[in-house]
């Protein structure tokens, strides 16, 4: 393109150039003819000899071949004195022109002489045409001239073409190495190797690219050491029941026991870890669900104190077994548009923790409040609070502030894993607040 347009731009530099100089050389011609014809039109209509002078002083001074022509077109006098061509009729197309009334001008290439410009004006007596002035003058000088600027613009050409050509081959050749790099990257990364950084420098799209694929690169390991973890987290939680049961079976087979009431408290044990496994697997099943499905939370309206309700309800039981109350206060008639499924699920987990780190005697308090349809829950208890230190990780996939309390009560550490993801889902976010020896709050706010 930078070719074409340089050629395209050369070519008409160069024709404005050539039109110009031979405008000007036909004008002044035009003009001196046009004199000539003032001058030597009397001589003319009555054939005067004297013509003859008057041709020869003008071509001397014009430096150019000066012909007076009658009304037929004969050459009557001639600046040059070999009187060759006298009395020849002229037929070019200049002299029919001006002996038809109009003065024209032509440049012509001839064999011997090289460049030569022919102008014709008609001579006028009053308003008769009585002949013909015909100048013909060299014009090579002008296309020596014209031939030097080619000369001059050719080179210009090759060295603006070149130049431009080896400048753009620089500049794909820099853009082309980055995006190559970033490619290579890419395909190591979709080969599995997800640790993968580019360098691009610059400030243009190239490294802005560059920037957002290492951001998804860093992205992409973060989520494989996280899916790493929760697998190795998983087996391991898996494990440790499977050893209880496997060394409460084999000393069962091993051992010979006769009574009964061993046999008995074995089994039960064995039952009750295979029940920790139940709700592990149910608990993981769940996360995963969450995780995997983003389940388009099909939301619905909800009275959220039936709601409350019905999840106090389930875990009546067991609070009773703890010795813990569970208080509700929630405004009458309050509803909210919400996912029913997703926010019992968290509700549920929430209480249920309430009551199963609150000591005998405290309290589990459940609040809602309802504000321009969005939905604040508030889960408190005055049990034995979180660590500091601990309240960033609490919502972590099987973090428990105490390993050995939590297996003891049956967590999984997944509860809080859950009702985070739940709420994300219901496009909520959740806080927490707890002072260590005085209790916990937990806040859900839905919009
Ligand atoms: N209401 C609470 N009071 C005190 N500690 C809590 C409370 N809720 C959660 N925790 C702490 O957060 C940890 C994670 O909770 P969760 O994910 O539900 O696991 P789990 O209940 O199975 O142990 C618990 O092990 C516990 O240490
Ligand atoms: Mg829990």
């Amino acid at each position: 393109m930078i070719i074409g347009l340089l050629l395209f731009s050369n070519w008409y530099v160069f024709r404005v150039f050539e039109a110009e100089y031979l405008k000007t050389r036909q004008v002044t011609y035009l003009t001196h003819a046009n004199i000539i014809a003032g001058a030597g039109g009397d001589y003319l209509a009555r054939r005067d000899p004297q013509a003859h002078y008057l041709a020869r002083n003008f071509g001397a001074q014009m430096q150019a071949r000066v012909l007076m022509l009658d009304k037929g077109g004969a050459v009557f006098a001639d600046s040059f004195d070999d009187n060759q061509i006298k009395g020849q009729v002229l037929k070019h197309s200049e002299v029919l022109k001006a002996l038809s009334g109009s003065g024209s001008a032509g440049s012509h290439f001839l064999a011997g002489d090289g460049w030569v410009l022919y102008v014709a004006v008609p001579v006028l007596v009053g308003q008769e045409i009585v002949g013909a002035v015909f100048l013909s003058t060299d014009i090579n000088d002008i296309h020596q001239a014209l031939g030097e600027i080619r000369r001059r613009m050719l080179l210009l050409f090759f060295a603006g073409g070149t130049g431009a050509g080896l400048l753009s081959l620089a500049f794909a050749g820099a853009l082309t190495g980055r995006l190559k790099r970033l490619t290579a990257a890419v395909e190591k990364i979709s080969g599995g190797h997800l640790h993968q950084r580019v360098e691009a420098g610059g400030h243009d799209e190239v490294s802005a690219l560059a920037g957002a694929f290492n951001l998804m690169s860093e992205r992409l390991e973060k989520i494989d050491r996280g899916r790493r973890f929760f697998i190795a987290s998983a087996s391991h939680e898996l494990r440790s029941p499977l050893g209880s049961i496997k060394a409460l079976a084999e000393s069962l087979l091993l051992g010979n026991e006769q009574n009964v009431e061993v046999y008995r408290e074995y089994l039960q044990d064995i039952n009750s870890e295979v029940d920790r496994m139940n709700r592990l697997t149910a608990d993981l099943l769940h996360l995963v669900r969450l995780e995997e499905e983003g389940v388009r939370a099909p939301s619905a309206v909800v009275a959220v104190g039936e709601l409350v309700c019905e999840v106090l309800g389930r875990l009546q039981a067991q609070s009773h077994c703890a010795g813990v109350n569970l208080e509700m206060k929630v405004e009458q008639n309050s509803r909210c548009r919400v996912n029913r499924d997703l926010l019992e699920r968290a509700l549920f987990n929430l209480v249920e923790n309430g009551i199963k780190y609150t000591p005998a005697g405290g309290f589990v308090q459940v609040s809602g409040q309802t504000k321009g349809g969005s939905l604040t829950l508030t889960v408190r208890d005055n049990g034995e609070g979180i660590p500091n230190e601990d309240l960033p990780h609490i919502f972590d996939k099987f973090y428990r502030v105490d390993k050995a309390r939590s297996r003891r009560t049956g967590g999984t550490g997944l509860g809080l894993a859950i009702v985070n993801q739940a709420v994300i889902l219901m496009g909520g976010r959740i806080r927490v607040t707890s002072t260590l020896g005085e209790g916990s709050c937990f806040i859900i706010e839905l919009p």
